[in-house]
């Protein structure tokens, strides 16, 4: 990274050389939490500057007014402000937002028999995908998540595929919009079909130009795939070179095993394609190393996995592999802030627990704030293989959060601004977000272009969908799981002294 008092290196950039005349911005004054890609580690700069040029940093400066801006250079004051990159979330279904406040108990089992791809299916038109998708979003940038990998599994007839990229496409965030392949049987629209879907979206590229990319998500490699099946997914990925790939890593009683050495088999653990492994709860030691010894990574969803309990039993030793995601909004928070927070503490808990179960005293602490950062950006853009995403450098895609340092009560006396963020900002301080050099959000607003129009219909879509699903019978958790296992009932937590324990009911109506 470079870090220069005067002269920027504009040349690099193809400034001046005749084309069309680029836009820049400086953000000036702030504190600003850089990326050493020589160290591999943060480095904070006060009082600095960043200028974006187009889609790109164009140069991180330790000076708040640096000489030679180019030509019509904006300048935005952003003195006493703590600039980041944005947050890199790498696991998501934007579509679900219609469902929020209707599952706040929900558990795993239930929400695949009731909110999941196949059983929303039926009554979502591509309008509720669309709007359902780009709210969904909108709520992330809201909380300065400027990339998304979201496993589009609503992905149910051509034109829900359509629905969903389309509005990834006009949130203006950076998605990663991985076209889900699985059979819809019931409304007969199976893998065969999404083939020439799939092509069609590949090779009409609507998102050629903007910040979304196409990738592939895919949850039957293992146990007993269908062995030609995936081969042709394999193909299309390889055929296309997709962004990324992304499946649903939930072994153990579960049966969704899709584990690394699964991928392994059909030759596409290893390839130039990255893969992201959700949850990874139940993954095996041997299965890790194959993780490592091929760069590839899990998204941690510490919300999700414990609120729908699949959890994560080893995902805390396999942080050097891992980012953060957010999963199942409907039902959570939206924010990577959120998740690393939680993860962070959550994983302090787990490893100073392993000391104190053997009655012994911790003689540190077991995580740090900048790892949690680290996590929630540079991993996430790791986990993609994008140097470029998920850190203030300079050539990197002019991602940014600018947090309301100087007026938020929460921030009040800060002098790291890394544990300034991590540990006591909220999402009501993000003043503004930029992705790929644009404002998504600027002075505390979304800047969202139809934003009365788009909330006017979600809210008519989600009423329609939530009324929908009041009519519709609770699936039973009764006998097995599909993949054999008993349920069993968990032990209800106790809040209340006397009669009954206070779980009281939800107010749906
Ligand atoms: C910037 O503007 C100045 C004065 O108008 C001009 O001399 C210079 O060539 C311009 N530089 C670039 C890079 O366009
Ligand atoms: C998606 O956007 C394209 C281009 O604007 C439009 O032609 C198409 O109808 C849209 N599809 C859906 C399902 O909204
Ligand atoms: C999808 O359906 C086809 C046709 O019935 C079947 O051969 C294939 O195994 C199914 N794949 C999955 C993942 O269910
Ligand atoms: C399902 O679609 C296939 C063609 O894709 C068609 O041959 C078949 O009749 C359809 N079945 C039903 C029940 O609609
Ligand atoms: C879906 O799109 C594919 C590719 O264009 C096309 O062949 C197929 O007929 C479409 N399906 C329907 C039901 O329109
Ligand atoms: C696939 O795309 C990546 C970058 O997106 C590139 O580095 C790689 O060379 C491409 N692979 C092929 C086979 O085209
Ligand atoms: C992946 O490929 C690299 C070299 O290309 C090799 O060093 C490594 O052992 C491979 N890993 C696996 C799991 O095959
Ligand atoms: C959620 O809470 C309701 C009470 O409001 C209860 O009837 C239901 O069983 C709970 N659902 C789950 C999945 O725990
Ligand atoms: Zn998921």
């Amino acid at each position: 990274m470079r870090c220069s008092k005067t002269a920027w290196a504009f040349t690099t950039l193809g400034l001046g050389n005749g084309l069309a005349q680029a836009a820049s911005t400086l953000f000036a004054g702030g504190t600003i939490v850089a990326f050493d890609k020589d160290t591999e580690s943060l480095k904070v700069i006060r009082d600095g500057s960043v200028l974006v040029t187009d889609d790109r940093i164009a140069a991180v400066s330790e000076d708040a007014a640096p000489e030679n801006l180019p030509n019509g250079t904006t300048k935005v004051d952003v003195t006493g402000q703590i600039i980041t990159p944005g947050f890199v979330d790498t696991h998501r279904h934007g579509w679900q937002t219609a469902f929020k406040t209707i599952a706040s108990n929900t558990t795993l089992a239930e929400y695949i028999g009731r909110y999941g791809e196949f059983a929303a299916a039926a009554s979502f038109e591509p309008e509720d995908v669309y709007l359902g998708q780009l709210t969904g979003l909108y709520e992330s940038l809201n909380g300065g998540v400027t990339t998304t990998l979201d496993h589009a599994h609503h992905t149910w007839s051509n034109e829900t595929a359509y629905a969903g990229l389309n509005a990834s496409i006009e949130s203006g965030a950076r998605v990663f919009w991985a076209y889900a392949f699985h059979n819809v049987t019931s409304l007969n629209y199976t893998i065969a079909d999404q083939f020439p879907n799939f092509r069609d979206i590949a090779e009409s590229a609507p998102f050629r130009g903007t910040p979304t990319e196409l990738g592939v998500s895919f949850d039957y490699w293992g146990p007993n795939p269908n062995v030609p099946e995936a081969q042709h997914i394999v193909d299309i990925i390889r055929e296309y070179n997709v962004s990324v790939l992304t499946t649903h890593t939930v072994g153990g009683p579960w049966g969704y095993d899709n584990l690394p050495s699964d991928l392994h088999a059909f030759g596409i653990l290893n390839d130039t394609v990255p893969v992201v492994f959700s949850h990874a709860s139940f993954i095996t030691a041997n299965d890790v190393q194959l993780l490592r010894s091929s760069g590839q990574y899990i998204s941690i969803t510490p919300e999700s996995e414990m609120h729908y309990g699949h959890t994560h039993p080893h995902s805390y030793i396999i942080q050097d592999q891992a980012a953060l995601g957010i999963d199942t909004h409907f039902t959570f928070s939206a924010d990577i802030l959120t998740q690393a927070r939680i993860w962070l503490q959550h994983a302090r808990y787990h490893f100073f627990d392993e000391v104190l179960s053997q009655w012994n005293i911790a003689s540190r602490n077991p995580m740090s704030v900048n790892q949690a950062f680290l996590l929630a950006t540079r991993a996430g853009g790791q986990a993609l293989r994008r140097d470029d995403i998920g850190v203030i450098a300079e050539g990197a895609k002019a991602d940014l959060v600018v947090w309301d340092a100087n007026n938020s009560p929460s921030l009040l006396g800060w002098v790291d601004p890394v544990a300034a963020v991590m540990l006591h900002a909220s999402v009501g301080d993000v003043l503004h977000v930029l992705v790929d050099g644009k404002f998504a959000k600027r002075d505390g607003k979304l800047v969202a272009p139809n934003y009365a129009d788009v909330r006017k219909r979600f809210l008519k879509s989600a009423k329609k969908i939530q009324d929908t699903w009041r009519q519709m019978p609770y699936p039973p958790a009764e006998g097995e799981w599909s993949s054999g296992a008993p349920y069993e009932a968990p032990r209800i937590a106790d809040v209340v002294s006397g009669e009954g324990n206070g779980y009281g009911q939800q107010f749906l109506d």
